[in-house]
């Protein structure tokens, strides 16, 4: 494989991924995606933006403390606050990189960052420059740049190059690129700048007009770029990112048209979907291409008696080579503490001591008492459950019942831990998971506002566990709370607790894009 036909899959679902409101992570969680995001084989890891909130912070220097294989990268403003926060928290990586931006579009250096072009220019220039005392891999992003005038553009990426940038990425920050012309418009930038050719050229686009991969594909085609900034199930602000599956098979099932080869192991695509989905609440839609639960299934008479025929004729992708099994009876009533360690192994979840693989398989154990066939599925819910992972919630639920016939108002008892202090409480509600959700807020009074309840079948079947999610919001904040249990009364108890315990927990943090700061 040679340089000029290698495509860089630069994943950011640790960072502009989770920007999307809601779809914050705890370090814990970011961790367990950085490692799936290693077995995945991306190239590079946007772990986080460091300087937005200590909890970043953390997040990516736990990341690059593990991570081996993959670059890891940090967002940084074009500051040198932001940048010498990142290079501490990249500090343990074996390979590292600086990740600084500024905007460049008329509209946001005048009304977001209150700037002159000649100061932007000057600040791009020294936050490469800058970045580049502590690592030579520093990659440099114009904000906005799809909507900037491109004669700027010529002398700031020129400047960046020169200051030593080795990768330059055209963010179309706002969705609104159509792929001719962003294509067009990235050719143009590498023909007109002199020192093009002494950067990686990268394309980030975001999908509000629903063309985010049509507009990365085609930048790397016809535009040359040779690296995409995409996120997993193309996770994102508003309509999300490129999304990495899209791309990635894009690019391997047609690569008589493409030419271009990707280091990715696509069978750890659906593993990691599933991941990411569970763990921010975003569900994957049925008709997802390459993730969601139809991307496979032919329920048209015709196609089945076809794909039966020959699968060729109506699949242009195989689904185990994009990691979807069967459901497969992994483990049950009788498996033991060696078995579960293992198939955790085998799923690449990798616990960080022996306290958590203990917690997660009495977990597992009570989960095999109630439900006689447990999947991989349960597995990966069973340790996003935060209370395994979790030893010392604020919020904790001890246990709970309700009641509910037809015709009666069905009411709910719970016991709860607050900061290790038990609390018992009542209600009635609309519902059993109403009357619940309101026993539990008559303890609390959080005040939160809930804004997301969806409850999803994690298999198949009535046996199924239900997963879960709830989103709520107080005082600008929002976050994800998700419960799993084959009880959806149950499920949504825990998942209201553990939104609640990350509300307590979570700190404000700097949005990079929507908090600007001057050099
Ligand atoms: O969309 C965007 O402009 C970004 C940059 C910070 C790369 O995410
Ligand atoms: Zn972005």
């Amino acid at each position: 494989m040679t340089d000029a036909n290698r495509l860089i899959i630069f994943d950011t679902t640790l960072r502009d991924g989770e920007q999307s409101p809601g779809a914050s992570m705890t370090r814990e969680e970011k961790l367990r995606i950085a490692k799936l995001l290693e077995k995945l084989r991306v190239d590079v890891i946007e772990a986080g933006f460091a300087s937005s909130s200590n909890g970043d912070f953390e997040a990516v220097r736990a990341i690059a403390s593990t991570i081996k294989e993959s670059i890891v990268c940090s967002l940084a403003r074009a500051n040198d606050r932001d940048i010498s926060r990142a290079a501490e928290a990249l500090e343990p990586a074996r390979r590292k990189r600086i990740h600084t931006f500024i905007a460049t579009s008329p509209l946001h250096m005048e009304k977001k960052l209150r700037m002159t072009p000649d100061q932007v220019f000057e600040g791009a220039r020294l936050a490469v420059r800058f970045a580049r005392k502590f690592t030579d891999d520093v990659e440099f992003s114009p904000e906005d740049g799809y909507r900037s005038e491109p004669e700027f553009l010529y002398r700031v990426l020129e400047a960046a190059i020169k200051e030593g940038a080795t990768t330059i990425n055209i963010p179309d920050t706002v969705g609104y690129a159509v792929p001719e012309l962003y294509g067009a418009f990235i050719r143009d930038l590498r023909e007109k700048i002199p020192n093009s050719d002494k950067a990686v050229w990268s394309v980030h686009c975001h999908n509000d007009l629903g063309m985010a991969v049509a507009n990365s594909l085609a930048g790397v085609m016809q535009g040359g770029a040779r690296q995409v900034e995409c996120t997993i199930n193309g996770l994102g602000e508003r309509a999300g990112n490129t999304s990495l599956e899209e791309v990635v098979m894009a690019v391997k099932t047609r690569r008589d048209f493409f030419g271009l080869d990707v280091g990715i192991d696509a069978s750890q695509i659906v593993p990691i979907s599933k991941l990411v989905s569970g763990i921010t609440g975003f569900p994957v839609q049925p008709n997802k291409a390459v993730v969601g639960a139809n991307a496979f299934a032919h329920a048209s008479g015709i196609h089945q008696d076809g794909v039966l025929k020959a699968r060729d004729t109506y699949e242009i992708m195989r689904a185990e080579d994009v990691g979807w099994a069967a459901n497969r009876i992994v483990l049950g009533k009788l498996s033991g503490r060696n078995a579960f360690k293992q198939r955790l192994q085998e799923l690449g979840i990798q616990l960080d001591s022996e306290t958590e693989v203990n917690a997660a398989f009495v977990r597992f154990k009570d989960l095999a008492d109630r439900k006689a066939e447990i999947f991989d599925e349960d597995i990966h819910a069973l340790v996003s459950d935060e209370s395994v992972t979790t030893e010392n919630e604020h919020f904790k639920l001890l246990s709970m019942r309700q009641s509910s016939e037809m015709g009666e108002k069905p009411q709910a008892a719970v016991v709860i831990s607050v900061a290790g202090v038990e609390h018992k409480a009542e209600s009635e509600g609309n519902g059993p998971v109403d009357a619940t959700l309101k026993a539990i807020e008559s303890k609390v009074s959080s005040g939160a506002e809930l804004l997301l309840y969806s409850v999803n079948a994690i298999t198949t079947g009535t046996e199924s566990q239900g997963e879960v999610t709830v989103r709520l919001a107080r005082a600008g904040r929002i976050v994800n709370g998700i419960g799993a249990d084959p009880d959806i009364v149950v499920a949504s108890a825990k998942a209201y607790l553990n939104a609640l315990n990350k509300l307590h927990s979570d700190a404000p943090r700097v949005n990079p894009q929507h908090d600007a700061v001057t050099p």
